[in-house]
């Protein structure tokens, strides 16, 4: 076993020897003649030359060795529902659904939009896409109409696939009409929009426009589409996420590069083996549930657990019963569903022979101790953490054991992965700092390694000014998050230097949510910061300024507004951007420029020191909150 540090040194030092000696992890219509070209930085190529598929590679490349071995397990225990496709199986139901996009338009390039509760229709439509060289960009389906419509509109898909509705907690959640009113709210108009029917809640079809599954499902049923081969730079998704302005960026993903970093971290990081099963309880309109759910396992000939429902319906034991049945060896999830399950009977972990699972990986938001140590001794087994984002596509800091194994440290999701070249810098003046237990910006020297972003979809701008030109004199990737590093290279995250919060696993950008609560007619102004909270790990809080105060008489007169303003955000972003608490107040803390003070304001709700006010206008504003809080 060679040992790691030499493992990640030679990967940075002897970038493209390394890299290549990954790419033959998978299979090449014809292989790369460069490794990286980097010749124009911050833009990394790489595996240029080569040209591949990743649902060749996902698929079809296992039918010779295990074509009736288990591929996606759809379990729903929201309709009760179970079904396991072979690889076999798979590959026919993504054939049809590749015949059925390209039966309403969609040609290699185009974008198809993904609008999904977690079925497996939803996976057949991202592995097709990939199939044809499509381009999926997958929409949470928890998202409201307003959000769904500015994604549509920086994606302008030619066909959008959806369903009739999810459901959650046993509650269905139509979809349907959301769409429909996203689709009227962008200007772009997608040709055709391919229907899912669950039938769970009624749906309009409008004429001319959209078609269902059912129908096209039964046209294309034998369809026999070859993967189309594309160069590994071809972008295979691009998927929204939140940053310090409103608008959502379209983080573009390559091919080639993606399917190689993601086929290494299947064996050196989650030591999956093929014919095993994964199950990842992510959510597909989550990158982990890109590279976790679908693309890794398969990449790995492993079987997936595509899993709709709560980690506590029929009952907190349901993951545990699914991991016993399924013989589950890898398991992925964050720590705020681990929080909810530790407010159930401990007694559910016990209840199921589990002796299959070997690691349970951890992700998304900090891992706090308790949580760890519940998890880790109820279970018996090995928890990993690790630290990632939707713009890398894999972990940046873990332990690879598949490497060289290795102690995990509480608190630290652990090491710079290969490829990644972390260094943690003062932030404004960007001097690197080399000394242990210093607080920086963690930042990644160019190129990122393969599967990382290689854009910002339709703003290559947008991506060098947002991530490379944001520390003083340097070109360098910038995570926007603060950590320190141990003199074992261990690193530790403590939170965002920008405006995303991280409620319950969830990356939302508190602008995006004052942007919205601010469209309310009555509302002049606001402030929305992420409070810790016990088991969301943060929650939003909003402080907003009315404008016509005649009607705040009393409680329930207030009550009444902020259940207005909820509303509000709910239609517009969806339940998850839903502040806690929505406060009124007369002004908000600003410095004299007339930059609003969000770290100020997050400091008291949070009962800390606010630091340095020198610069704030009118200190009675904070103090207003305080009394408040
Ligand atoms: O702040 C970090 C936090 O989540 C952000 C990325 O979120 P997202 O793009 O949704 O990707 C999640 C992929 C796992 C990061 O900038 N974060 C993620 N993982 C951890 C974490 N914070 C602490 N510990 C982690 N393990």
């Amino acid at each position: 076993m060679p040992n790691y540090q030499e493992f990640h040194r030679r990967s940075i030092e002897d970038r493209d020897g390394f890299w290549a000696e990954q790419a033959r992890r998978i299979e090449w219509q014809t292989p790369p003649q460069r490794i990286c070209n980097y010749d124009q930085p911050p833009f990394a190529r790489w595996f240029e030359g080569g040209t591949t598929n990743l649902c060749h590679n996902a698929i079809d490349r296992h039918l010779k060795d295990r074509a009736d071995q288990p591929a996606l397990i759809a379990v729903s225990t929201e309709t009760d529902s179970e079904r396991t496709y072979s690889y076999a199986q798979l590959h026919s139901q993504v054939q049809c659904m590749a015949a059925a996009l390209l039966d309403l338009g969609v040609r290699k390039g185009d974008r198809v939009l993904v609008y999904m509760p977690m079925i497996a229709e939803a996976s057949f439509a991202m592995l097709a896409c990939a199939r044809i060289g499509a381009i999926h960009s997958v929409v949470f389906g928890g998202f409201a109409s307003v959000s769904l419509a500015s994604r549509i509109e920086d994606a302008s898909p030619t066909v959008i696939v959806s369903a009739d509705a999810g459901s959650r907690g046993g509650k269905v959640v139509p979809y349907k009409h959301l769409l429909d009113e996203a689709i009227a709210l962008s200007s772009h108009k997608p040709q055709a929009v391919l229907m899912v029917d669950r039938q769970l809640a009624p749906m309009a079809l409008t004429a001319g426009r959209d078609h269902t599954w059912a129908s096209l499902q039964q046209k294309h049923q034998n369809a026999v589409v070859p993967c189309e081969w594309v160069d590994a730079t071809h972008p295979s998704y691009t998927l929204y996420t939140s940053g310090t302005t409103g608008k959502p960026k379209g983080v573009q993903r390559d091919t080639g590069g993606y399917a190689v970093a993601l086929a290494a971290s299947m064996e050196t990081i989650f030591c999956g083996k093929p014919g095993e099963t994964y199950f990842c309880t992510s959510d597909i309109g989550w990158v982990v549930g890109h590279s976790y759910i679908i693309y890794g396992p398969l990449l790995a000939g492993m079987a997936t657990i595509l899993y709709e429902g709560l980690p506590i319906r029929p009952d907190g034991g349901i993951w545990w019963s699914l991991v016993e049945k399924y013989q589950v060896t890898v398991m992925f999830s964050a720590p705020t569903a681990i929080r909810v399950l530790k407010k159930q009977d401990p007694a559910l972990l016990t209840r199921y022979d589990l002796s299959s699972l070997r690691t349970l990986f951890l992700a998304g938001e900090p891992l706090d101790e308790p949580t760890a140590t519940w998890i880790s001794q109820g279970l018996g087994k090995a928890i990993i953490d690790n630290y990632w984002q939707t713009e890398s596509g894999w972990p940046i800091l873990t332990i690879a054991n598949g490497v060289e194994k290795a102690a995990s440290k509480f608190g630290s999701p652990g090491v710079a992965m290969y490829g990644y070249d972390a260094k943690l810098l003062d932030e404004s003046t960007g001097q690197e700092l080399l000394g242990a237990d210093q607080k920086g910006v963690l930042t990644i020297e160019g190129p990122l390694p393969p599967g990382c972003m290689q854009t910002v979809w339709k703003d290559d701008a947008r991506f060098v000014k947002t991530y490379w030109e944001s520390i003083p004199g340097k070109l360098v990737y910038n995570t926007f998050d603060w950590a320190t590093r141990d003199k074992d290279g261990y690193y530790f995250i403590l939170g965002r230097t920008d405006d995303v919060i991280n409620v319950a696993g969830h990356r939302l950008g508190t602008r995006e949510i004052e942007e919205c609560i601010a469209g309310h007619p009555n509302i002049s102004e606001v402030a929305v910061v992420g409070v810790a909270d016990n088991l969301k790990g943060q929650v939003a809080m909003a402080f907003a300024i009315v404008k016509d105060t005649s009607g705040l008489v009393d409680d329930a007169s207030r009550f009444a507004l902020e259940g207005e303003v909820m509303k509000l955000v709910d239609q517009s972003i969806g339940a998850i951007g839903r502040p806690a608490r929505v406060r009124f107040v007369t002004l908000l803390p600003k410095t004299r420029s007339g930059k609003l003070l969000r770290r100020a304001i997050q400091a008291v709700c949070e009962g800390r020191d606010p630091g340095d006010l020198t610069t704030m206008e009118d200190p009675s504003a904070l103090q207003q909150i305080k009394d408040m809080v």
